[in-house]
């Protein structure tokens, strides 16, 4: 009764990894339950989920390494691999909402979020590639086109694109304030995108800020987010307090690869009772502010709210 905080699944969104072939669901060794899936199986994986009540899913591609360039050209191929993903899902299930995510990592062959010029990742120079990845990404069907590349002014510029190509119904869910952080590593491993040189900390933000945060805030708010997200999760929760407290957009919180893949590895070795873990820590992504949540334990937890009468 005197209950502050309750998680719904409908709060959730499922991140998940497509690849292509047919039938094929390849496990990620640091991400247990997780899978590069071809579209048919991923189409299954959807299903399970709306039938759990998750309104989200987001979509990672596993490109090929051949079609990998240092601009990323793949990224704005009508029919590659995400857009078909994109088609696939959204006549299966029109209702399930479809984020995806712009940034250049999985389609550069240097493995950076913009392109890489004498070894500095160029913030001016990739703006239009990534308005042009979400106009590739809208024309598909994407409900929400989520930036987490961390370029300046990304935003903006896909508002303007977005709207002149027509899709002035398209929403932009901005990954924030999306730190530097070594919590991405199994994710990395899904998707074969880690840096090829260097490291992600001239564009993403630096752990010890949070003053930072508001900067990037009041630059996505002026630039049109539609959401603005916090990322990792729970080492951040006084960031994603300090963005409600300071914006009526919604804030999403992204409970990462490594923070789902710890949780999974002290449950293997009977350390850590997982399903009160997952839900303890969503639970309070939620009490800090959180009005969206996307981790990969979604499915899971989904059941167990089912389960306990509150999902
Ligand atoms: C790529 C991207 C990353 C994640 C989401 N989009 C990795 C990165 O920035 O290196 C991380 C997600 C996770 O760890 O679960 N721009």
């Amino acid at each position: 009764m005197v209950r502050e905080t309750e998680l719904t699944s409908s709060d959730l969104v499922l991140p998940a990894f497509v690849c292509e072939g047919e039938g094929v669901s390849d496990p990620i060794a640091s991400m247990p339950g997780h899978a590069r899936q071809s579209i048919d199986r991923l189409l299954e994986t959807a299903k399970t989920a709306v039938g759990l009540g998750i309104p989200g899913i987001a979509l990672f591609p596993v490109i090929r390494d051949e079609l990998k360039n240092s601009t990323g050209t793949e990224s704005t191929s009508p029919d590659g691999l995400l857009p078909r993903t994109i088609r696939a899902l959204k006549e299966a299930h029109p209702d399930l909402v479809v984020i995806t995510d712009v940034a250049l990592d999985p389609y550069s062959s240097d493995g950076h979020d913009g392109v890489v010029r004498d070894g500095e990742i160029v913030n001016d120079e990739t703006l239009p590639l990534l308005a042009a990845m979400s106009v590739t990404q809208a024309e598909a069907g994407a409900d929400v086109v989520a930036p987490s590349d961390m370029m300046d002014g990304r935003v903006r510029v896909m508002r303007e694109a977005l709207d002149e190509a027509g899709h002035t119904n398209v929403a932009i869910g901005s990954y924030c304030a999306k730190y530097a952080s070594a919590f991405y590593g199994p994710f990395r491993e899904a998707l074969d995108s880690a840096p090829r040189g260097g490291d992600k900390k001239t564009y993403q933000m630096d752990p010890a800020n949070s003053r930072e945060a508001l900067r990037e805030l009041a630059l996505d708010e002026a630039e049109g987010a539609d959401w603005v997200m916090v990322k990792p999760g729970l080492p951040y929760l006084d960031v994603i307090q300090l963005l409600r407290d300071h914006t009526a957009l919604p804030v999403a919180a992204y409970h990462v690869s490594g923070e789902y893949g710890q949780l999974k590895a002290a449950a293997e070795r009977g350390w850590l009772d997982y399903d009160a873990c997952l839900l303890e820590s969503l639970t309070a992504l939620k009490r800090a502010g959180a009005d969206v949540i996307f981790t990969y334990g979604a499915m899971e937890a989904a059941r167990l709210l089912r389960e306990a009468g509150a999902g």
